[in-house]
């Protein structure tokens, strides 16, 4: 009798702990006595043509570090079950009967796939089809509700923070005004763990609305205290002071954003007349190898997964709840996104070190507690500083010569 099988896909934008979630799959498959195939293209492999390859702990060794899916993937593709955030559209059901025809044809018991939001979606249509599906959340915008991280993220964020890093030193020694665009789509979460593990001054973020008065106010307040440079992380999906995104509308597909930090660095140029230069980031956080905390996540995803394939716990998703793995219905993932609390611990110590969200006077008190400001040295206290000064140094002075 042949052995039981599971498939495995990755699908959507690449990110660092694909191949690490794949292996990790594989080599507990195996363990349990199960097979392995992984489909080609994301969710394209499964129908017209049916494309997959046989994965062994053989063939997945060495793969833990690297980035990218030696799977490879697809963004949309004939499998768009959303455009938005959440607008759900159907697929088409002859795709459906084909996928479905695939699984039974190979006996696929389970298959892990492994994909964003969006991705999740084709995912919970499956599941509604009765094909045998489970989720691994992966994204670098960690956007996904029903997980504390997606994997990917941590190595993007480890990508920003290198290049805050390089800016930083560049930005001091000319003095210049830094702007570093970072991705994230629709939340601020790289924008807002680079900011504060490089160093940034000012974070903008979609979740707190910003002028330029108040990214203004902060440069000269630095300048004001000696600090001639200043680093300005901003998140893609920002929203524009007048409102808006910067972005490229494509039909059927999500937009594409980018561009807000070219709008930002001239806009800051031109309000200060201090040199500025912008940096986007763009593919480089999606490339290379992942972060240790993302090979241990990602790791653990693919090991749980087929957990939940051997305890038939279909139509659910792997997600990290601190400090366990658990799983939760992928409807629950995809429904609505995860964005940055606006209250939460980490804006609130970042504003405790000043760093500016843009949206207040640079001089605002840490978590809201009123300092109360040192009296103002009246003339008559100076002079009687002075007198308990020169008391002192004739004191000092007569001891020397006694
Ligand atoms: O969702 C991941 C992500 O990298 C976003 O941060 C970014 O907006 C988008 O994908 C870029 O997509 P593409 O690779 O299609 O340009």
């Amino acid at each position: 009798m042949s052995k039981k099988r599971i498939g495995i896909l990755t699908s959507g934008g690449d990110c660092p702990g694909l191949n690490a979630v794949i292996r990790g799959a594989v080599k507990t498959s195996w363990q349990l006595g199960y097979d392995c195939v992984g489909f080609l293209k994301g969710y394209e492999g499964l129908h017209d043509p049916v494309r997959y390859l046989s994965l062994t702990p053989k063939n997945t060794t060495g793969i833990l570090n690297q980035g990218g899916t030696i799977l490879g993937s697809t963004n949309k593709g004939r499998f768009a079950a959303t455009v938005g955030v959440s607008d759900r559209v159907e697929l088409d059901p002859e795709l459906l009967k084909g996928v479905k025809t695939t699984i039974e044809q190979l006996g696929i018991e389970g298959l892990v796939c492994i994909g964003g939001d969006g991705s999740l979606a084709v995912a919970q249509q499956f599941h509604e089809q009765d094909i045998p599906v489970v989720g691994v959340p992966k994204t670098i915008d960690n956007d996904l509700s029903a997980t504390a991280f997606t994997f990917g993220f941590d190595s993007a964020v480890e990508c920003a923070t290198n290049a805050l890093d390089r800016l930083h030193t560049t930005a001091a020694s000319h003095e210049r005004i830094m702007v570093l665009e970072v991705m994230g789509r629709h939340a601020g979460w790289i924008a807002l763990h680079a900011g504060i593990s490089g160093g940034g001054d000012v974070i903008l973020i979609p979740e707190i609305p910003w002028t330029y008065e108040d990214v203004c106010h902060k440069i000269l307040d630095r300048q004001s205290k000696g600090k001639q440079f200043t680093l300005v992380v901003v998140a893609e999906g920002a929203k524009l002071p007048e409102g808006g995104l910067v972005s490229e509308v494509r039909s059927n597909a999500q937009d594409k954003l980018g561009g807000i930090g070219q709008i930002v660095g001239r806009e800051i140029e031109r309000r200060l007349h201090r040199e500025t230069r912008t940096c986007v980031l763009g593919h480089l956080q999606r490339g290379g190898a992942p972060t240790t905390f993302d090979r241990v996540l990602a790791t653990q995803y693919g090991a749980h997964a087929v957990r939940l394939i051997v305890e038939q716990r279909f139509g659910e998703m792997v997600c990290y709840q601190p400090p366990e793995i658990e799983s939760v219905p992928i409807i629950e993932a995809v429904n609505h996104l995860r964005q940055v609390d606006p209250d939460g611990s980490a804006v609130q110590a970042a504003r405790a070190l000043g760093v500016s969200f843009g949206d207040r006077p640079a001089d605002e008190s840490p978590f809201g507690i009123r300092v109360e400001s040192p009296e103002v040295a009246t003339a008559e206290d100076v002079e009687l500083d002075a007198e308990f000064t020169l008391d002192l140094a004739e004191a000092a002075a007569e001891e020397a010569l006694s």
